[in-house]
């Protein structure tokens, strides 16, 4: 696996990132299982000390405690602030009651950019991420004062986040004939306990020139090697209390994640992780810890090399059931081309449909 200063550009950017950003939702106590800001530091000066340049937090993230806290962090270090790539999303509303407190309208979000600007003590984000869609508001007009707030100087780089493969689809085709600002980044949930995203996201992405920066890696924690069938939720984590409702299916991952990591002599977390840093399209994927000895035990992901037969066991023990038409359309360059090879792809004279009850 490369270094963390084996940068990679963002999408169809010029955006130098890290394979690993560092992720903030862990950052503060508001949310009940996050870390102090003194930890928070740790973390940042854990991975930025190792040549990591890329941090993601999010207006919401504990209420605005996350951003302060980098803001703070940065604001003590002259100069860093311009070398590192700091990207904040909007979309939660931080003010109850206020329907322009939240969301994707022109109003509601240059407000809560300059409520981050102000949070994270900085003139500029590099990466302004949509958190969600914004099913009221449309789209043209969200994408309008993106790329306003870019020509303003106040944002380098535009993201989508948790947004229907169509709709960022639609959005980056009108984006790119109105000349505004593109989509650069795609954050997506992805593991190898959630892969639905193969189906529509990331094609998605790899054709619009969107970098995916998937986002819990570890499922929450629960590919980390301290969730087994047998043992209780620790009580420090951020799933302690909650009904564990583990399936036999998401077990057996777990288990082959663990028999992987036995073998490599590396900790779950770190091949859970390096799995998705070597899937398709991804481009850097966000590390999440509260402690220093999780993000320690996360960061060694980079010396995780997957063989072919280790990858394609955690690919089979974790396949998806893809939503249509992923599945039905896995067969067609067979019914098209009939055993020819096309692009390089060599499809069988016989295919393995045929013979089946199933006609086309
Ligand atoms: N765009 C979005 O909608 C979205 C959504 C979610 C997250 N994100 C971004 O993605 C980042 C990562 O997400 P995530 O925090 O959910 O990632 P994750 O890696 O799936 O889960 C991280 C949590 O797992 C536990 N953990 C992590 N490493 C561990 C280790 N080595 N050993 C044992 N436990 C470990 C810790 O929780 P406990 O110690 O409490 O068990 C940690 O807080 C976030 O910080 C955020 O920046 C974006």
């Amino acid at each position: 696996m490369p270094a963390l200063d084996s940068y990679v550009t963002l999408g169809r950017s010029g955006l130098r990132v890290s394979p690993l950003t560092l992720g903030t939702m862990t950052f503060g106590e508001d949310w009940g299982w996050g870390a102090d800001p003194e930890t928070s530091h740790q973390l940042l000066s854990t991975y930025l000390d190792a040549g990591g340049n890329s941090i993601d937090t999010a207006n919401i993230y504990t209420n605005g405690h996350s951003e302060k806290i980098v803001g703070d962090f940065l604001a003590a270090r002259p100069g860093l602030r311009d070398r590192v790539v700091l990207g904040t999303k909007f979309f939660g509303n931080l003010h109850l009651g206020d329907p322009n407190g939240g969301g994707a309208g022109r109003k509601s979000l240059i407000e809560q950019c300059e409520q981050s600007l102000r949070r994270l003590q900085t003139d500029y984000v590099d990466l302004l991420w949509l958190h969600n869609w914004d099913r009221s508001t449309p789209i043209e007009e969200t994408l309008r004062a993106l790329d306003d707030l870019v020509r303003d100087g106040k944002v380098r780089y535009l993201g989508f986040s948790d947004v229907p493969a169509w709709v960022a689809s639609e959005a980056q085709t009108i984006a790119h004939f109105r000349g505004w600002s593109p989509v650069v980044a795609l954050q997506v949930e992805y593991s190898l306990l959630a892969r639905t995203v193969e189906g529509a996201q990331i094609p998605m992405a790899r054709a619009h020139g969107m970098g995916v920066m998937p986002w819990s890696p570890l499922k929450n924690g629960h590919l980390s090697g301290k969730y087994r069938r047998d043992r209780a939720v620790p009580e420090d984590s951020r799933r302690a209390g909650m009904v564990s409702g583990t399936s036999e299916a998401e077990c057996a991952v777990v288990d082959e994640v663990d028999a992987v990591a036995a073998e490599l002599g590396a900790a779950p977390a770190a091949v859970a992780i390096a799995w998705v840093m070597g899937r398709p399209g991804v481009a850097s994927t966000l590390l999440g810890a509260r402690t220093p000895k999780q993000l320690q035990a996360n960061l060694t992901a980079l010396d995780v090399t997957l063989d072919d037969v280790q990858r394609a066991r955690l690919d089979a023990v974790s396949v998806p059931a893809l939503e249509f038409p992923a599945q039905y359309l896995a067969h067609a360059p067979i019914l098209q081309f009939a055993g020819a090879t096309v692009d390089g792809v060599t499809h069988a004279a016989n295919p393995p449909l045929a013979g089946s009850r199933t006609r086309y």
